[in-house]
């Protein structure tokens, strides 16, 4: 089972979007094992997206993820790296397909709404910055033998 980090950017809470958001990765089988709300602070968010110092968008970025808060949280599940990614659809309001989050309700080429850990090495560490172990939760959710056939001793 894999882990992801999900932050729901400034604009997902100013605009009222948690719930619709949220309620897609839980319908599509995926356990919350942490979640919070929190401010980003702006060297949190130099850190978090360091690999694009020095681009032209990088300052701006920057504001956008401070201004407001956020919310953040760990998907588990099978694969949820590569799923939460599709599930959120292309970087770009205008390239992310219809039926994806950005692509049903972002416009923007930088208010995009939601990040998701782009892989598991990514996950780990992202993980472990906006989380302590103690606000991680390991729970056996009750109806993990209908969303996976576990009946192999596999998980399928
Ligand atoms: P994220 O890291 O937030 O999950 O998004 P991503 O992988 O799809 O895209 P990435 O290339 O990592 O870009 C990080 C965030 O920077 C903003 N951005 N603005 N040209 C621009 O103005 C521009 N390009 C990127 C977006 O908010 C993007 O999610
Ligand atoms: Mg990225």
């Amino acid at each position: 089972m894999e882990k992801t980090l999900i932050i729901l950017k400034p604009d997902a809470v100013q605009r009222r979007l948690l719930g619709k958001i949220i309620t897609r990765f839980e319908e599509k089988g995926f356990q919350i094992i942490g979640l919070k709300m929190m401010q980003i602070s702006e060297t949190l968010a130099r850190k978090h997206y360091g690999m694009h110092e020095g681009k032209d968008f990088f300052e701006p970025l920057v504001r956008y993820t401070t201004s407001a808060p956020v919310i953040v949280m760990v998907l588990k599940g099978k694969n949820a790296v590569e799923i939460a990614r599709k599930m959120m659809g292309a970087t770009f309001g205008l390239k992310a397909e219809p039926g994806t989050i950005r692509g049903d309700y972002a416009v923007s080429n930088r208010f995009n709404l939601i990040h998701g850990s782009d892989s598991i090495a990514s996950a780990e560490k992202e993980i472990g910055i906006f989380f302590k172990k103690e606000e991680l939760f390991e729970y056996n959710p009750t109806d993990i033998q209908w969303v996976y056939d576990m009946s192999t001793g596999d998980i399928v």
